[in-house]
């Protein structure tokens, strides 16, 4: 293996960074070329690649984001311009490729390998946590503690006026910010769109709080169970408090990649290439078990990733 590329797709991550600086120093130490690929599959249609050396990811690894830019790209969606990203392939005489993103990413990917067969190994980065095939994907702990770190600021201004507030967290059709920042941040209820909930109920659990003297509380959304402005009105309307409602959009995805989202993304970096390096053709790591490893693409992209239901049970006997 001479050269590889490598992208980031999709909504960025924080800890993409120390995974781009992993592929590429990891790709050095074995003597292959880096070729960056910006702006994900968008720029690998237009041919907006340029080498990268030891010097082009110095000084990234704490930052969020991505330095080599991210998108959402329709042309990759069609056959014509996957085509185009295979002619920049030969161009630029790729050998393999690593793509970090999520789900829809990975499937980019898969659907690239069948009708080029250029080996391809992906490496989870997204805030949701929704790939399947990995407990963990780069940006999830980050996204956390930002969600945390609101909620603890919510809490303060909460408790002064006596209010209850709602507070709408990311996730796009799954749950897990939702669940384990309201772990994390004792909510007195957590809405996923995995688990169905009755808003009479939420209502009544709230009632049955501030009967016992309960100054505040904060409920927890995620995006994908409805809209907090929704939800909020709604409780409102049932139990008459002063509700407020904060959605924390894409505040939940920017700033310092906490130390876990690196170690990871500079772990699964590494053993990207390594995996390349060895021959290997349609992969894409993660986490099992707790510990770092790869598997087949398709497997890690077939059924639904489900969510921790003790740990849910957990947070409402808490947060009684
Ligand atoms: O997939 C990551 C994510 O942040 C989701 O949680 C959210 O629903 C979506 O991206 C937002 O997308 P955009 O940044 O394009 O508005």
């Amino acid at each position: 293996m001479q050269r590889i590329g490598v992208l980031t797709s999709g909504g960025d991550a924080p800890g993409m960074n120390a995974a781009i600086r992993a592929v590429a120093r990891k790709a050095i130490y074995h003597g292959v070329e880096v070729i960056g690929i910006k702006r994900g599959f968008a720029g690998f249609i237009e041919a907006d690649m340029e080498p990268m050396h030891v010097g082009s990811v110095a000084d990234i690894i704490h930052r969020g984001g991505t330095i080599l830019r991210t998108a959402r790209s329709e042309e990759f969606l069609t056959q014509p311009g996957r085509a185009r990203a295979y002619e920049n392939v030969k161009r630029f005489r790729l050998q393999g490729l690593v793509i970090i993103g999520g789900d829809g990413s990975f499937k980019g990917a898969r659907q690239f390998y069948e009708e080029f067969r250029l080996p391809v190994i992906g490496i989870p980065a997204t805030i949701d946590n929704d790939i399947p095939g990995t407990e963990l994907s780069i940006g999830f702990d980050t996204a956390v503690n930002n969600a945390v770190d609101a909620i603890n600021k919510i809490r303060d201004t909460a408790t002064s006026h006596e209010r209850l507030f709602i507070v709408e967290v990311m996730g796009r059709n799954s749950g897990f910010i939702a669940l384990e920042a309201g772990l994390a941040g004792g909510a007195e209820s957590i809405l996923l769109p995995e688990l169905p909930f009755r808003i009479e109920d939420v209502c009544h659990k709230l009632m049955r709080g501030y009967r016992r003297g309960k100054l505040h509380s904060v409920i927890v959304v995620a995006e994908g169970a409805g809209s907090g402005i929704e939800i909020g009105r709604e409780i409102k309307n049932i139990t008459g408090f002063d509700t407020k409602v904060t959605v924390l959009g894409h505040l939940q995805r920017g700033g310092t990649p906490t130390a876990q989202d690196r170690v990871l993304g500079s772990r699964l970096g590494a053993l990207a290439v390594e995996l390349l390096v060895n021959g290997h053709r349609k992969l894409a790591v993660g986490v099992r078990n707790g510990r770092v490893g790869s598997w087949d693409l398709d497997q890690c992209l077939q059924g639904e990733k489900v969510i921790d239901l003790q740990a849910y049970k957990l947070a409402g006997i808490l947060s009684i």
